[in-house]
């Protein structure tokens, strides 16, 4: 909230010189002493400007010289010979306009040129009355009014296990699209179930061939059975002809193909309900590609009435452009594909909720099938007024190794989450940190925080990292991880239980100890921290500041004595709200006690 007060007194300061103040950065400075923002602007300016560098000006060079002297009015500038001159200049006008009196204690420039600002003690304590006030909505913005979002993610396929790569995109999906929530977006999950395509011909015809009754068959079952069916089909052609002939009926509406793909649909639907149940999540829709079967000749038609498809080898492909291979709409036998299946689905979002930006959570691995998909849809010309992200994650590794759903060495998902349960379980007994807690109490309270070391451990690397998934770590209670900030969490709320005083409502200001107001000055920057990371896509800037809150929290708890003190008590109230808000935008409970 300081933020934009503090870049709209740049802007204007730079602009009220001549300059033209397109965008202006700021930042969290990373050196403590060097205030609460920064901006570079200054340095910005200095070199869009024309100027030589400094150091090889031999006579000071009329600024407006080098500029459009339409925007530049030099008798505001005068000779500026270093980007610090410039932001010496900027700094003293800032300083004139009174306009960050109260919330600016101080305005410095540095080396080699930024201009620092420092939060008033006022504007700090206004951060706690904001935070106690606000609550479950601090860090909340108005930005998204009015736009709607769609984020499509976890995306399992029908008759395949749940694999590593879903749980991924489930997790920091679940994470952006709560993110985008706190921006006031109107944001419309969508789980794009693989639940169409040729898989289902050969699953259809392995059935067939093995002679089985498909409503008795596990998910693990189907799976082989496809493994093995398309093993088997390499060496003999025919089983691949077979699975074609049942996906055509399929897309045919037959009555028996029909029946068998609902009882797949069924089952994995069973199991996938379970894994969201663990992991306590929920999508707005499950569409599917399915739903896209009658959506699909209204694509092709456009593509025909665009002169955007032409016909090869007997199939409907669309070219696009040379960095590309061409996109096929349709198969030689008519079937449809997964590129079709897309481009029906980005009419269907657009017709059906209007969205500004499509997320794709999706492994890194269909890089190409998106950027083919972006660049037909803008072919068709619908990304207008329109952004599509591919959030590409990376690799999903178990302890050094590929967890691979195939093969012997399976690591069942269901039962990683389990067991993450079971760890959290001994860890707490081990701390003896749950000491007075209940049986029934410590199971729920374990679960959550074995579910949170697991959504944790994914959500603090970027999205686009491989990750390596380490038990120890991930449960770690001194390090970055789930369990320390449930921890930070319940000891803010057994500091506030304990004492016999209440937060203040009216805040003194005392002599601030330096831990006292690293804590302070850390909450102010929440809401920029989940805007920049909904922005850029990354929860990870969200859980590492949560890290950092949760540090700094702990330095203040053993620094300072709490409970007979009423700000502190607020100051602790606060940071417990925030890691609570905090928390949940990442999927993460907060036990009160642990
Ligand atoms: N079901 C697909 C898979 O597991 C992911 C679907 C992603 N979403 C999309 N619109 N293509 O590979």
């Amino acid at each position: 909230m300081y933020k934009k007060l503090i870049t709209d007194a740049v802007k204007e300061a730079v602009e009220s010189l001549g300059f033209d103040a397109a965008d202006i950065n700021l930042d969290k400075p990373v050196v403590e002493a060097h205030g609460d923002y920064s901006t570079n602007v200054a340095l910005k300016l200095f070199k869009t400007s024309g100027l030589p560098s400094s150091k090889s000006l031999e006579a000071p060079i009329d600024i407006g010289a080098a500029r459009i002297s339409a925007v530049v009015k030099p008798e505001n500038i005068g000779y500026v010979q270093s980007p610090k001159e410039l932001a010496e200049i900027i700094c003293q006008t800032i300083k004139k306009s009174e306009k960050l009196q109260n919330i600016v204690s101080e305005i410095a420039v540095a080396d080699p040129g930024f201009i620092n600002f420092t939060l008033s003690a006022e504007a700090l304590l206004e951060t706690i009355r904001q935070i106690l006030d606000q609550k479950e909505d601090f860090g909340k913005s108005k930005l998204g009014l009015g736009k709607t979002m769609v984020i499509d993610y976890s995306a399992p396929n029908i008759a395949k296990r749940f694999s590593v790569g879903h749980l991924r995109s489930t997790i920091i999906g679940q994470a952006l699209y709560n993110l985008y929530v706190f921006l006031g977006y109107n944001a419309v999950g969508d789980n794009h179930l693989g639940d169409w395509g040729t898989q289902f011909g050969m699953i259809l015809a392995a059935v067939e061939k093995n002679n089985l009754d498909i409503n008795n068959l596990t998910v693990d079952d189907l799976e082989k059975l496809y493994v093995d069916y398309t093993a088997a089909a390499k060496g003999d052609p025919s089983l691949r002809d077979k699975a074609k002939v049942w996906f055509k009926k399929l897309e045919d509406g037959d009555e028996v193909a029909r029946k068998m793909w609902q009882s797949a649909v069924n089952i994995s639907m069973a199991e996938f309900n379970r894994i969201y149940e663990i992991l306590d999540i929920r999508i707005d829709q499950t569409f599917g590609e399915s739903f896209y079967e009658d959506k699909m000749d209204s694509v092709i038609k456009e593509a025909k009435e665009k002169g955007l498809s032409r016909e090869s080898e007997g199939a409907q492909v669309m070219d696009l452009g040379e960095n590309m291979p061409p996109g096929m709409l349709l198969k030689s036998d008519g079937t449809t594909t997964y590129f079709i299946r897309d481009l029906a689905t980005i009419k269907y979002r657009l017709e059906t909720w209007g969205p500004s930006l499509i997320i794709y959570e999706v492994g890194a691995e269909q890089t190409l099938h998106f950027k083919q998909v972006f660049a037909a849809a803008e072919r068709f010309g619908w990304t207008e007024g329109l952004d599509l992200v591919h959030v590409a994650h990376g690799l999903f590794l178990f302890e050094g190794k590929k967890m691979s759903t195939r093969g012997g060495t399976t690591v069942k998902l269901e039962e990683l989450l389990q067991k993450a349960c079971q760890k959290a379980r001994s860890v707490m007994d081990e701390a003896q940190i749950a000491k007075e807690i209940d049986n029934d109490e410590k199971e729920s309270i374990s679960s959550q925080v074995g579910i949170g070391a697991i959504k944790y451990f994914d959500l603090k690397h970027a999205p686009t990292s491989n990750i390596n998934f380490v038990w120890d770590q991930a449960l770690s209670m001194d390090g970055n991880s789930g369990p320390y900030l449930q921890y930070t969490y319940a000891r803010t709320q057994s500091v506030l239980s304990k004492s016999e005083k209440s937060p203040a409502t009216n805040y003194q200001l005392h002599t601030t100890t330096a831990e006292e107001a690293s804590l302070l000055r850390s909450l102010v920057h929440f809401p920029d921290v989940v805007e920049n990371a909904a922005l850029t896509f990354s929860p990870n800037l969200l859980a590492n500041y949560l890290y950092a809150l949760a540090q700094d929290f702990n330095a203040f708890y053993a620094a300072c004595r709490i409970a007979d003190d009423e700000t502190r008590l607020s100051l602790t109230d606060a940071t417990g709200q925030v890691l609570k808000n905090g928390l949940h935008i990442l999927g993460i409970k907060t036990p009160q006690k642990m």
